[in-house]
Protein backbone atom coordinates (compact mmCIF):
# COMPACT_ATOMS: atom_id res chain seq x y z
CA UNK A 1 0.00 0.00 0.00
CA UNK A 2 1.33 3.55 -0.76
CA UNK A 3 1.94 5.66 2.14
CA UNK A 4 0.54 9.21 1.22
CA UNK A 5 3.30 11.51 1.00
CA UNK A 6 3.02 14.45 3.54
CA UNK A 7 4.41 17.58 2.57
CA UNK A 8 7.49 18.83 4.48
CA UNK A 9 6.53 20.95 7.32
CA UNK A 10 9.28 23.69 7.40
CA UNK A 11 11.08 23.91 10.64
CA UNK A 12 11.88 27.34 12.37
CA UNK A 13 14.61 27.67 11.05
CA UNK A 14 13.75 27.65 7.50
CA UNK A 15 11.16 30.10 7.76
CA UNK A 16 13.13 32.24 9.49
CA UNK A 17 15.35 31.95 6.65
CA UNK A 18 12.69 32.78 3.84
CA UNK A 19 11.87 35.82 5.91
CA UNK A 20 15.08 37.08 6.34
CA UNK A 21 15.52 36.67 2.70
CA UNK A 22 12.55 38.77 1.69
CA UNK A 23 13.42 41.35 4.86
CA UNK A 24 17.06 41.32 2.82
CA UNK A 25 15.56 41.47 -0.48
CA UNK A 26 13.39 44.45 0.83
CA UNK A 27 16.36 45.97 1.74
CA UNK A 28 18.16 46.42 -1.23
CA UNK A 29 15.27 47.31 -3.20
CA UNK A 30 15.21 50.17 -0.62
CA UNK A 31 19.00 50.31 -1.67
CA UNK A 32 18.31 50.93 -5.36
CA UNK A 33 15.67 53.70 -4.55
CA UNK A 34 18.69 55.27 -2.84
CA UNK A 35 20.96 55.00 -5.35
CA UNK A 36 18.75 56.46 -8.25
CA UNK A 37 17.34 58.82 -5.75
CA UNK A 38 21.45 60.02 -5.34
CA UNK A 39 22.60 59.61 -8.95
CA UNK A 40 19.31 61.20 -10.53
CA UNK A 41 17.59 63.19 -7.83
CA UNK A 42 13.84 61.02 -7.74
CA UNK A 43 12.65 59.41 -5.20
CA UNK A 44 10.78 56.50 -6.29
CA UNK A 45 9.86 55.65 -2.25
CA UNK A 46 5.99 56.53 -2.36
CA UNK A 47 5.75 54.42 -5.86
CA UNK A 48 3.74 51.52 -5.62
CA UNK A 49 6.54 48.65 -3.86
CA UNK A 50 4.77 46.09 -6.39
CA UNK A 51 5.18 47.67 -9.64
CA UNK A 52 8.79 49.03 -7.71
CA UNK A 53 9.55 45.22 -7.53
CA UNK A 54 8.07 44.09 -10.63
CA UNK A 55 9.82 46.21 -12.69
CA UNK A 56 13.14 45.85 -11.25
CA UNK A 57 12.95 42.06 -11.57
CA UNK A 58 12.03 42.69 -15.45
CA UNK A 59 15.22 44.93 -16.10
CA UNK A 60 17.40 42.20 -14.29
CA UNK A 61 15.40 39.43 -17.03
CA UNK A 62 16.26 41.57 -19.53
CA UNK A 63 19.77 41.85 -18.53
CA UNK A 64 19.80 37.86 -17.49
CA UNK A 65 21.28 39.44 -13.90
CA UNK A 66 19.47 36.95 -11.60
CA UNK A 67 20.66 38.60 -8.09
CA UNK A 68 19.52 41.70 -6.53
CA UNK A 69 22.70 42.39 -5.00
CA UNK A 70 24.83 42.08 -8.22
CA UNK A 71 22.22 44.29 -10.01
CA UNK A 72 22.19 46.78 -7.44
CA UNK A 73 26.34 47.44 -8.09
CA UNK A 74 25.73 47.44 -11.65
CA UNK A 75 23.24 50.34 -11.05
CA UNK A 76 25.96 52.30 -8.73
CA UNK A 77 28.83 52.12 -11.32
CA UNK A 78 26.40 52.97 -14.35
CA UNK A 79 24.50 56.51 -14.93
CA UNK A 80 23.04 55.00 -18.00
CA UNK A 81 21.63 52.15 -16.03
CA UNK A 82 19.56 54.52 -13.81
CA UNK A 83 18.58 55.76 -16.40
CA UNK A 84 16.99 52.66 -17.99
CA UNK A 85 15.64 51.90 -14.63
CA UNK A 86 13.78 55.11 -14.53
CA UNK A 87 12.37 54.30 -18.19
CA UNK A 88 11.37 50.66 -16.91
CA UNK A 89 10.10 52.00 -13.69
CA UNK A 90 7.37 54.55 -15.32
CA UNK A 91 4.68 53.36 -17.45
CA UNK A 92 4.49 55.20 -21.03
CA UNK A 93 1.62 53.58 -22.26
CA UNK A 94 0.38 56.40 -24.17
CA UNK A 95 -1.57 57.36 -28.00
CA UNK A 96 -2.95 60.60 -29.46
CA UNK A 97 -6.00 61.70 -28.56
CA UNK A 98 -6.72 59.15 -25.65
CA UNK A 99 -9.87 58.70 -24.44
CA UNK A 100 -11.55 60.36 -27.50
CA UNK A 101 -14.41 61.78 -25.18
CA UNK A 102 -12.49 64.02 -23.10
CA UNK A 103 -10.52 65.53 -26.03
CA UNK A 104 -14.17 66.42 -27.72
CA UNK A 105 -14.80 67.91 -24.47
CA UNK A 106 -11.41 70.48 -24.36
CA UNK A 107 -12.06 70.96 -27.85
CA UNK A 108 -16.00 71.71 -27.60
CA UNK A 109 -16.20 73.32 -24.04
CA UNK A 110 -13.03 74.68 -22.84
CA UNK A 111 -10.74 76.03 -25.87
CA UNK A 112 -13.79 78.04 -26.72
CA UNK A 113 -13.56 79.90 -23.06
CA UNK A 114 -9.58 79.64 -23.22
CA UNK A 115 -9.85 81.69 -26.56
CA UNK A 116 -11.59 84.39 -24.81
CA UNK A 117 -9.06 85.12 -22.83
CA UNK A 118 -7.58 87.38 -25.54
CA UNK A 119 -4.01 86.42 -24.52
CA UNK A 120 -1.90 83.59 -25.61
CA UNK A 121 -2.87 80.23 -23.89
CA UNK A 122 -0.45 78.16 -21.70
CA UNK A 123 -1.29 74.61 -21.41
CA UNK A 124 0.59 71.85 -19.25
CA UNK A 125 0.96 68.44 -19.93
CA UNK A 126 2.55 67.10 -16.73
CA UNK A 127 3.71 63.55 -16.86
CA UNK A 128 3.62 63.86 -20.79
CA UNK A 129 5.64 60.42 -21.70
CA UNK A 130 6.79 60.61 -25.11
CA UNK A 131 4.82 63.71 -26.33
CA UNK A 132 1.30 61.81 -27.57
CA UNK A 133 -0.72 64.24 -25.28
CA UNK A 134 1.17 67.82 -25.71
CA UNK A 135 1.03 67.26 -29.39
CA UNK A 136 -2.74 66.27 -29.21
CA UNK A 137 -3.22 69.33 -27.14
CA UNK A 138 -1.09 71.99 -29.83
CA UNK A 139 -3.18 70.27 -32.36
CA UNK A 140 -6.14 71.33 -30.64
CA UNK A 141 -5.22 75.19 -30.43
CA UNK A 142 -4.11 75.28 -33.86
CA UNK A 143 -7.36 73.72 -35.21
CA UNK A 144 -8.79 76.51 -33.22
CA UNK A 145 -6.25 79.11 -34.47
CA UNK A 146 -5.81 80.11 -30.50
CA UNK A 147 -2.47 81.15 -30.27
CA UNK A 148 -0.52 79.32 -27.02
CA UNK A 149 1.92 77.05 -26.31
CA UNK A 150 2.27 73.65 -24.53
CA UNK A 151 4.56 72.77 -21.82
CA UNK A 152 5.09 69.27 -21.43
CA UNK A 153 6.82 67.68 -18.91
CA UNK A 154 8.17 64.57 -17.74
CA UNK A 155 10.37 62.55 -14.91
CA UNK A 156 11.86 59.66 -17.67
CA UNK A 157 14.83 61.83 -19.72
CA UNK A 158 14.56 58.89 -22.38
CA UNK A 159 10.60 59.44 -22.60
CA UNK A 160 11.85 63.18 -23.68
CA UNK A 161 14.18 62.35 -26.03
CA UNK A 162 11.68 59.72 -27.72
CA UNK A 163 9.28 62.89 -27.49
CA UNK A 164 11.36 65.49 -29.21
CA UNK A 165 11.95 63.05 -31.99
CA UNK A 166 8.07 63.42 -32.79
CA UNK A 167 8.04 60.33 -34.52
CA UNK A 168 5.01 57.64 -33.91
CA UNK A 169 3.60 54.23 -35.14
CA UNK A 170 0.35 54.42 -36.64
CA UNK A 171 -1.34 52.37 -33.85
CA UNK A 172 -0.57 55.40 -31.51
CA UNK A 173 -2.17 57.99 -33.75
CA UNK A 174 -4.75 56.09 -35.05
CA UNK A 175 -7.22 57.72 -32.71
CA UNK A 176 -6.13 61.00 -33.73
CA UNK A 177 -9.59 62.53 -36.20
CA UNK A 178 -8.31 61.69 -39.66
CA UNK A 179 -7.99 65.53 -41.12
CA UNK A 180 -5.59 66.09 -38.29
CA UNK A 181 -3.70 62.99 -38.85
CA UNK A 182 -3.52 64.39 -42.95
CA UNK A 183 -3.41 68.40 -41.68
CA UNK A 184 -0.62 67.75 -39.09
CA UNK A 185 1.38 64.10 -39.51
CA UNK A 186 3.86 63.71 -42.42
CA UNK A 187 3.88 59.95 -43.30
CA UNK A 188 7.44 58.57 -43.52
CA UNK A 189 8.39 55.18 -45.36
CA UNK A 190 5.00 53.12 -46.90
CA UNK A 191 2.53 50.44 -46.04
CA UNK A 192 3.06 48.54 -42.62
CA UNK A 193 6.21 50.04 -42.17
CA UNK A 194 4.58 54.13 -42.01
CA UNK A 195 5.90 56.15 -39.33
CA UNK A 196 4.43 59.49 -38.65
CA UNK A 197 6.50 62.42 -38.10
CA UNK A 198 4.71 65.81 -36.27
CA UNK A 199 4.67 68.42 -38.77
CA UNK A 200 6.53 71.83 -37.30
CA UNK A 201 3.58 73.95 -37.36
CA UNK A 202 2.97 71.31 -34.36
CA UNK A 203 5.76 70.82 -32.79
CA UNK A 204 6.55 74.58 -32.70
CA UNK A 205 4.02 74.67 -30.02
CA UNK A 206 4.95 72.50 -27.60
CA UNK A 207 8.21 72.47 -25.30
CA UNK A 208 9.82 69.36 -23.61
CA UNK A 209 11.05 69.95 -20.11
CA UNK A 210 12.73 67.50 -17.21
CA UNK A 211 10.21 68.04 -14.40
CA UNK A 212 9.47 65.66 -11.37
CA UNK A 213 6.03 66.24 -10.19
CA UNK A 214 6.94 64.91 -6.87
CA UNK A 215 9.08 68.11 -6.23
CA UNK A 216 6.87 70.69 -5.01
CA UNK A 217 9.84 73.42 -7.31
CA UNK A 218 7.12 75.84 -9.19
CA UNK A 219 7.27 75.66 -13.23
CA UNK A 220 8.66 78.14 -14.45
CA UNK A 221 6.42 78.59 -17.28
CA UNK A 222 2.92 78.68 -14.44
CA UNK A 223 0.23 79.78 -13.86
CA UNK A 224 -1.69 77.68 -16.49
CA UNK A 225 -5.14 77.63 -18.17
CA UNK A 226 -5.15 74.53 -18.81
CA UNK A 227 -3.26 71.07 -16.77
CA UNK A 228 -3.31 67.98 -18.29
CA UNK A 229 -2.46 65.54 -15.80
CA UNK A 230 -3.46 62.11 -16.97
CA UNK A 231 -2.20 58.69 -15.50
CA UNK A 232 0.64 59.47 -14.06
CA UNK A 233 -0.62 59.45 -10.85
CA UNK A 234 -1.81 56.10 -10.44
CA UNK A 235 1.77 54.28 -9.05
CA UNK A 236 2.36 56.83 -6.35
CA UNK A 237 0.53 56.44 -3.06
CA UNK A 238 -1.86 58.29 -1.31
CA UNK A 239 0.83 60.95 0.34
CA UNK A 240 2.60 61.42 -3.01
CA UNK A 241 -0.78 62.39 -5.11
CA UNK A 242 -1.84 64.80 -2.04
CA UNK A 243 1.36 66.64 -2.28
CA UNK A 244 1.48 66.73 -6.50
CA UNK A 245 -2.62 67.44 -6.76
CA UNK A 246 -1.35 70.39 -4.40
CA UNK A 247 1.40 71.21 -6.85
CA UNK A 248 -0.78 71.53 -9.73
CA UNK A 249 -3.19 73.50 -8.01
CA UNK A 250 -0.56 76.05 -7.28
CA UNK A 251 0.70 75.82 -10.65
CA UNK A 252 -3.16 76.70 -12.17
CA UNK A 253 -5.17 80.26 -12.71
CA UNK A 254 -7.75 80.64 -11.05
CA UNK A 255 -10.38 79.62 -13.16
CA UNK A 256 -8.54 77.24 -14.84
CA UNK A 257 -8.84 73.95 -16.09
CA UNK A 258 -7.63 70.64 -14.69
CA UNK A 259 -7.95 67.12 -16.09
CA UNK A 260 -7.31 63.65 -15.15
CA UNK A 261 -7.13 60.30 -16.24
CA UNK A 262 -10.20 57.74 -15.88
CA UNK A 263 -8.70 56.14 -12.64
CA UNK A 264 -7.37 59.32 -10.70
CA UNK A 265 -9.27 61.27 -8.43
CA UNK A 266 -8.04 64.51 -6.23
CA UNK A 267 -7.88 64.52 -2.47
CA UNK A 268 -10.72 66.10 -0.03
CA UNK A 269 -8.49 69.54 0.15
CA UNK A 270 -7.72 69.90 -3.46
CA UNK A 271 -11.42 68.99 -4.52
CA UNK A 272 -12.38 71.71 -2.25
CA UNK A 273 -10.54 74.16 -4.37
CA UNK A 274 -12.32 72.58 -7.55
CA UNK A 275 -15.53 72.90 -9.49
CA UNK A 276 -16.48 69.36 -10.41
CA UNK A 277 -16.98 69.98 -14.43
CA UNK A 278 -17.82 66.53 -16.08
CA UNK A 279 -16.65 63.64 -13.10
CA UNK A 280 -17.05 60.94 -15.55
CA UNK A 281 -14.34 62.72 -17.87
CA UNK A 282 -12.07 63.54 -14.54
CA UNK A 283 -12.71 67.81 -15.98
CA UNK A 284 -12.33 70.03 -13.27
CA UNK A 285 -12.14 73.75 -12.72
CA UNK A 286 -10.14 75.77 -9.79
CA UNK A 287 -12.77 77.68 -8.39
CA UNK A 288 -11.86 81.58 -8.33
CA UNK A 289 -11.80 83.27 -4.89
CA UNK A 290 -14.27 85.68 -6.33
CA UNK A 291 -17.01 82.97 -6.72
CA UNK A 292 -16.73 80.80 -3.65
CA UNK A 293 -19.33 78.04 -3.11
C1 LIG B 1 1.07 56.32 -18.56
S1 LIG B 1 2.00 57.75 -18.99
C2 LIG B 1 0.72 58.90 -19.31
C3 LIG B 1 0.97 59.75 -20.52
C4 LIG B 1 -0.17 60.70 -20.86
N1 LIG B 1 -0.35 61.68 -19.81
C5 LIG B 1 -1.44 59.94 -21.09
O1 LIG B 1 -2.34 59.95 -20.25
O2 LIG B 1 -1.54 59.27 -22.12
C6 LIG B 1 2.59 58.31 -17.38
C7 LIG B 1 3.76 59.24 -17.47
O3 LIG B 1 3.92 59.93 -16.24
C8 LIG B 1 5.29 60.06 -15.98
N2 LIG B 1 5.47 60.27 -14.54
C9 LIG B 1 5.21 59.42 -13.53
N3 LIG B 1 5.51 59.97 -12.37
C10 LIG B 1 5.99 61.22 -12.64
C11 LIG B 1 6.49 62.28 -11.84
N4 LIG B 1 6.58 62.17 -10.52
N5 LIG B 1 6.88 63.41 -12.44
C12 LIG B 1 6.80 63.53 -13.78
N6 LIG B 1 6.35 62.57 -14.59
C13 LIG B 1 5.95 61.42 -14.02
C14 LIG B 1 5.88 58.76 -16.48
O4 LIG B 1 7.27 58.86 -16.74
C15 LIG B 1 5.07 58.51 -17.74
O5 LIG B 1 5.70 59.05 -18.87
Amino acid sequence: MNTPSIPPVSSAAERTERASDTFSERGVTEDILHTVQCAAGVDFSGYRAQTVERRIRNRMMTLGIHDLAAYHRLLRESAEEVQSLIARLTIKVSRFYRNPPVFDAIRSDVLPRLAQLGRPVRVWSAGCARGEEAYTLAMLLEDAAIPGEVIATDIDPLALLAAREARFEAAVVSDLPSEWAALFLEPIGHRAQTTYQVRDAIRTRVTFEHADLTTASSNAAAPFDLICCRNALIYWNANVQRAIFGHLLSNLHQGGWLCLGEAEWPDRVSLSRLDVVAARLRLFRHRTTESPR
